[in-house]
Order: structure tokens, then C-alpha cells, then sequence
């Protein structure tokens, strides 16, 4: 069996071919956003959340096709999204993206703005196909399930909500429980969705299925403390991102609270007790004990 970032790197391969097939040819002007959200999908992001409900979704035994991978298309495509906005002047004000001019410079703002709300509504049209599943009941328990990981309600936005605002509340407000939120909202839950869809597909017992989130949880925070560390010290032509710009931004991140050293360690903890959480799956689980501690080894 190869290594974690070889079997990622030929996942990502045939993935892309998939999700390729998602976004036909443009033909009148107005398929300009079509022609940006393909921009901003096909730009060769990691996969890892697709990668994740795929692996997760193995554990139960769960064929790749047809309905891991349908619902890895429609989180990729809101992961797009995310990351579409989050690059927004009047967010992070980024020029690239995966080693590319983000979408808003490739295009325009308006057609950012524009492609980033077509791929959330794409997201829940692919997750509402047959093809996800023909019971009717896991596909609504999979759209709630991602609309409340994605939404306002401590979900994903309500973490980039407080991404965006957290250096101005009160100092004493700036501690680990404060962090630990911001992360695990704006990044740990689309993960987490990724791995519960996983076993929501292969119908897991309670037991299997709060081990899966567990994990989850954990590689959530640790996933984003691990981007918050290279942009302090990642190279720039393997992240594809403006590096240092946290700090310049006055972010708080678990860098800015406790120093890079404790906080590669406190990640560290965190993918220890991850691949804790799974061990009751054995040998099974051995590809996502991998890509836990993958996460924080990671140089983009
Ligand atoms: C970037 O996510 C945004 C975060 C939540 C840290 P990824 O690092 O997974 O980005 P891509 O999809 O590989 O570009
Ligand atoms: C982004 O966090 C999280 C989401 C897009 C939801 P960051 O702002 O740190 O992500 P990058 O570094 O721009 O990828
Ligand atoms: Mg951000
Ligand atoms: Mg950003
Ligand atoms: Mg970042």
C-alpha cells in the first residue's frame, strides 16, 4: 500500500475527473459565473474533505460509487464557496489560491460573490440527487446535516463571523475557548461533516458513529492549526497562499495565543487523541490513522 500522500494524490486525480463532469460547457454570457465557479472548483485544491468521506464511508463498507463520492462533490463545492468568500476584499483580501489569482482577481467581485452562492446552491442539489442515496430519508439527513454544518448556527459561518471579529473583543476574551470555537466552527465542521456523512451513508451503529465525529472533531482543530503554522512558516510556492498574513490581519489563532512551538504541540495532542478515537475499527481505520497524522506533517 502506498503512502498517505501518494493515495491522496491519485484520489485527487480521479476526482477531479468526476467533479469536472459537474460544470458543462458555457455557452451564453451569463455562464461567465459557470466559467468561475469551474475556476475556483478545478484549481487543485488537497481533496482531503472528499478524501475523507470516502474513507469514513469505507469503514462501513460503502462502495466509492455512487454515493461517497456524490456526496464529496457537493462538500467540495461548498468548501469552494467558503473559500471563494473568505478571499473577498472585505474579507481576507487574498490574491491567490491554491497558486492561482483568486477568483474575485481572475474575474471580478461580482462574479465572485455570484460564483461562490452558485456552488452553495449547487452543493444541495448534487446532495439531494438519487444518485447520493435512494433512500430519501439519508438524503435529508445529509442536507440538514450539511446546511447546519455550513450555517450561521454555529456552523461554518458563524466561525468566520468570528474569525473576522475576534481581535476586537475584550483581551481576557481571547483564550483557548475562544480559539478552539473559532476553528472548530469555521473549519472543523465542514471536516466533521465529511467524516459523519461518511457513516450516516453505511448506516453506523451509535457507538461507530460518535468515534467517527470524535476523530472528526479533533482533526478539525488540528487541520486548521496546522494552516494557521504555515502561514507563518510554510513556503509560499507549495501553500499557493500569501503567507504571513494572519498576523498582519491581527487574527487570532492559536499561534497568535500561544507561540508556535505550543501550538505544534497542542496539534500534536490532538492527533494523538484522534487516532484514539478510532482505534476501535482496527486495522480498518489504518488509512485515516494516516491522514490524521498526515494533517500536521503537511507543507500545504
Ligand atoms: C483551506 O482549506 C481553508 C481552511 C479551512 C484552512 P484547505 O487547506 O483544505 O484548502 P484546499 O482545498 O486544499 O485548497
Ligand atoms: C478559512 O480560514 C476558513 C474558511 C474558508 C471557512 P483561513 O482564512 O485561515 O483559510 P486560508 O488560509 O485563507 O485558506
Ligand atoms: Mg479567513
Ligand atoms: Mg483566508
Ligand atoms: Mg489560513
Amino acid at each position: 500500500m502506498s503512502d498517505i500522500k501518494t493515495q491522496l494524490q491519485n484520489f485527487s486525480k480521479e476526482f477531479n475527473d468526476y467533479i469536472a463532469t459537474f460544470f458543462p460547457e458555457s455557452t451564453g454570457p451569463e455562464q461567465r459565473v459557470v466559467e468561475a465557479m469551474k475556476y475556483s472548483v478545478m484549481n487543485g485544491g488537497k481533496r482531503l474533505r472528499p478524501f475523507l468521506v470516502i474513507e469514513t464511508a469505507k469503514l462501513f463498507a460503502v462502495p466509492v460509487r455512487p454515493s461517497p463520492v456524490n456526496v464529496a462533490v457537493a462538500l467540495e463545492m461548498l468548501h469552494s464557496y467558503s473559500l471563494i468568500h473568505d478571499d473577498l476584499p472585505s474579507m481576507d483580501n487574498d490574491d491567490l489560491r491554491r497558486g492561482k489569482p483568486t477568483c474575485h482577481k481572475q474575474f471580478d467581485e461580482a462574479t465572485a460573490i455570484l460564483a461562490g452562492d452558485g456552488l452553495l446552491t449547487q452543493a444541495f442539489e448534487v446532495l439531494s440527487h438519487k444518485a447520493v442515496s435512494t433512500d430519501a430519508n439519508i438524503r435529508c439527513e445529509l442536507i440538514n446535516l450539511l446546511a447546519n454544518a455550513a450555517g450561521a448556527y454555529n456552523g461554518m459561518i458563524a466561525g468566520q463571523m468570528l474569525d473576522l471579529y475576534a481581535e476586537k473583543l475584550p483581551q481576557e476574551e481571547n483564550s483557548e475557548a475562544l480559539i478552539r470555537r473559532i476553528e472548530e466552527m469555521k473549519t472543523g465542521r465542514l471536516i466533521r461533516f465529511a467524516c459523519e456523512a461518511g457513516a450516516i451513508l453505511g448506516r453506523a451503529d451509535m457507538d461507530s458513529r460518535l468515534a467517527v465525529i470524535d476523530y472528526a472533531r479533533k482533526i478539525g482543530i488540528a487541520f486548521q492549526i496546522a494552516d494557521d503554522i504555515l502561514d507563518v512558516e510554510g513556503n509560499q510556492s507549495l501553500v499557493g497562499k500569501t503567507l504571513q498574513k494572519d498576523a498582519a490581519q491581527g487574527k487570532v489563532t492559536f499561534v497568535s495565543i500561544y507561540g508556535l512551538e505550543k501550538a505544534k504541540e497542542i496539534a500534536a495532542g490532538l492527533i494523538n487523541e484522534a487516532q484514539k478515537s478510532i482505534s476501535i475499527f482496527g486495522h480498518k481505520a489504518k488509512t485515516l490513522q494516516d491522514l490524521a497524522q498526515y494533517i500536521i506533517d503537511r507543507k500545504f
